[in-house]
């Protein structure tokens, strides 16, 4: 496949996105993805997470990491061995597109967690026939823009791209061209895939991970296979792992507040990035009634009979 051949838009971190297989995907990700598509090897025991950008997936990969590995941590901010005191969460949670790119031979880290941005439909045969498990977290769209564009913001000014207004992010988005997007198109192809092996599949929304944040994370163990105990529950377990896991929390240890990460060579972003503001409806601060009412109207049409829309 020649990617310069692909059709192009107007890129958010990048200068363009890539239209690969009905979705649009930075050209640097393309390799990674075919050689995920050729050579990762699934396996039933892992967990993937799985999420378009911007919808919660720093969050998420600190309580799926700290739920699976509690026996081994404690859930304190004083030193203790703990990866996430000392590494952000997308180094102790990998996301595979990103480290496919660096190990194009063999994309197959030795982990039994995993996350990716890849659309359902590109997602590895290997993987998908495995059995594994998928946690998928979704947001409303309105907060994904914004939160989108913000982080596109600081990207394109860390890499001298030209800025990039809130008003063509707005109807790039709408449009379908954003990282991983449609944005909806992404959304329906997870909400189809659970419907059709509901047991493989545990759907949450940043929304109701907020507002239900200890039954989302007990919801969190029962699924991944890890339910927390009795001991755990006596111990508060769960309230120190949300607790932990908390924007206030994460947001503000020294690794997040000052260190950089890097995702492949040449690509480091200081780890502040990943955490904004985390507050449900920001959007409201942003989008005129003109605007809301534009992308209220797409999820209308594109989530109809589905649970989506609820
Ligand atoms: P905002 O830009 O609205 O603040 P992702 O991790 O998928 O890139 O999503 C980033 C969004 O999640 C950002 O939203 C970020 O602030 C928010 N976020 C990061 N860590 C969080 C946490 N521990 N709790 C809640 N939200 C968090």
């Amino acid at each position: 496949m020649i990617i310069s051949a692909l059709p192009s838009q107007r890129g958010w971190m990048t200068s363009e996105l890539k239209q690969f297989q009905g979705f649009w995907l930075d050209g640097w990700v393309l390799p990674g993805v075919l050689s995920l598509q050729e050579k990762f090897r699934g396996k039933s025991d892992q967990i993937i997470l799985t999420s378009s950008p911007k919808s919660g997936t720093t969050w998420l990969k600190a309580p799926l990491f700290s739920i699976m590995n509690r026996s081994s941590y404690d859930f304190d901010v004083v030193d203790n061995g703990n990866p996430l005191l000392s590494r952000n969460p997308h180094v102790a949670v990998p996301h595979i597109d990103f480290y496919a790119t660096e190990h194009l031979d063999d994309p197959n880290p030795d982990l039994s967690l995993l996350s990716t941005h890849l659309p359902y439909s590109l997602l590895p045969k290997s993987m998908i026939e495995s059995g594994c498990k998928f946690v998928h977290v979704m947001r409303e769209p309105k907060d994904v823009l914004i939160s989108l564009w913000h982080f596109a913001v600081e990207v394109r000014r860390a890499m001298d791209l030209p800025l990039l207004s809130l008003d063509d992010a707005f109807d790039m988005f709408c449009s379908g061209f954003s990282q991983y997007g449609s944005y909806w198109d992404y959304e329906l192809e997870y909400y189809n895939a659970s419907l059709k092996c509901q047991d493989k599949f545990f759907i949450m929304t940043y929304e109701d991970l907020m507002e239900r944040s200890d039954y989302s994370a007990r919801k969190l163990a029962s699924f991944i296979g890890k339910p927390f105990t009795a001991a755990d529950e006596d111990r508060g377990m769960v309230e120190a792992i949300v607790t932990f896991c908390s924007f206030d929390k994460l947001s503000t240890l020294e690794v997040n507040k000052t260190k950089t990460s890097s995702f492949r060579k040449a690509h480091v972003v200081p780890n502040k990035v990943f955490f904004r503001k985390a507050k449900v409806g920001d959007w409201k601060n942003y989008l005129s009634d003109k605007q809301r009412e534009r992308i209220d109207q797409i999820t209308r049409q594109k989530f109809q009979g589905t649970v989506l829309l609820d």
